[in-house]
């Protein structure tokens, strides 16, 4: 029983990943996409989007990183490859689901689904050109368009030497929308014989038990749902209760100040603490209120000062069970 911290572009970040990986229990976290095009990246870049590098590849609470790139270049998907491992980063996965359009465009991400030779070529030349011993994971979508080509998309990965395969129960054209298909990740569960790690729509642990029931896995990624409840993998493995909306609001507090701590551009941070509730209007209704007053916030002072006004509404013996 494993449970992954999955990537989120644009929002798990350095310092969220240190705000949900307090609660434990996260047996690897895998980073935001570091985008290859066809050439070796400097360690500047590695150190920018995956900053746990400089502290043995750990977040402050010790959950493990897993860089992940995206790209299509075989030669220069292995150069970065080294690089990310001799930088500590604890294995590394392959993106093969992301749906952005500047990416598929340059034939990476989800776009490469319709090809699952060239997956194989791509995963066989990486992995015969590192130790044998070096942990090495894909991360898939169901297919582009359909799921004609899933189970050749998991053979390929399987075929080509890698350890473990994340399937995200969606194709590219389903975007994100529910329900994700349990059943299909089953069936690549049951045609490879590598880990197979099961991924979408997990944000209960009812979610949960029916997922791992459905998909025959024993592992599973988990995105959003540490976003709606950041201990959520807590709650899973260990029976923790979930958060009440004053601690979120709190972490929320402790996001932006660990932002500015870490060095994060202060004219970013407003729109990453927004991307944030925004999505935490999907399981609080407090969130869908919150993210209609912070819209229209501009500045970092702004922002805090709403939060931390909604957060004194609640009596301080609530945030102390
Ligand atoms: C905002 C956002 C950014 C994402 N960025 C990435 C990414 O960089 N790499 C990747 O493989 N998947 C990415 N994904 C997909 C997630 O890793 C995950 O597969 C998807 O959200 C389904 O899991 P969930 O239902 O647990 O969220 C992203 C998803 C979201 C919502």
């Amino acid at each position: 029983m494993t449970f992954w911290l999955a990537p989120m572009e644009g929002l798990m970040d350095f310092s969220l990943r240190e705000i949900v990986s307090r609660y434990g229990h996260i047996d690897l976290a895998v980073s935001e996409f570091v985008r290859v095009v066809d050439l070796p990246l400097p360690e500047s870049v590695f150190l920018a989007q995956v900053p746990e590098l400089a502290h043995g590849g750990i977040t402050k609470y010790g959950t493990p990183i897993r860089v992940q790139l995206l790209g299509s270049d075989p030669e220069a998907l292995l150069a970065n490859a080294k690089t990310a491992l001799a930088m500590g980063s604890h294995g590394v996965d392959f993106n093969f689901g992301c749906p952005s359009k500047t990416v598929n465009r340059h034939c990476g991400g989800a776009a490469l689904l319709k090809e699952p030779d060239r997956i194989y070529n791509i995963l066989h030349h990486i992995k015969s050109n590192l130790p044998a011993n070096t942990s090495l994971s894909a991360k898939m979508r169901l297919g582009f368009d359909d799921t004609s080509k899933s189970l050749d998309v998991a053979l390929a990965v399987a075929y080509a030497g890698f350890d473990t395969l994340v399937v995200h129960g969606r194709t590219k054209r389903q975007g994100y929308k529910p329900p994700a298909d349990w059943e299909a990740i089953g069936k690549i569960k049951q045609a490879v014989r590598i880990k197979v790690i099961a991924n979408g729509d997990i944000f209960t642990q009812d979610a949960y038990r029916r997922c791992l029931e459905v998909t025959g896995c024993t592992d599973v990624m988990i995105g959003r749902g540490a976003v709606y409840q950041p201990n959520l993998i807590a709650q899973l493995a260990h029976g923790d209760n979930p958060l009440a909306w004053q601690e979120i609001l709190q972490l929320l507090l402790d996001y932006q100040n660990l932002m500015h701590f870490d060095g994060f551009p202060e004219r970013h941070i407003p729109g990453r603490v927004k991307q944030w509730v925004k999505l935490l209007g999907a399981a609080h209704e407090q969130g869908t209120e919150l993210f209609s007053d912070l819209k229209h916030l501009q500045d970092l002072n702004s922002v805090k000062k709403h939060i931390q006004n909604e957060l004194s509404q609640y009596p301080i013996h609530s945030m102390l069970r």
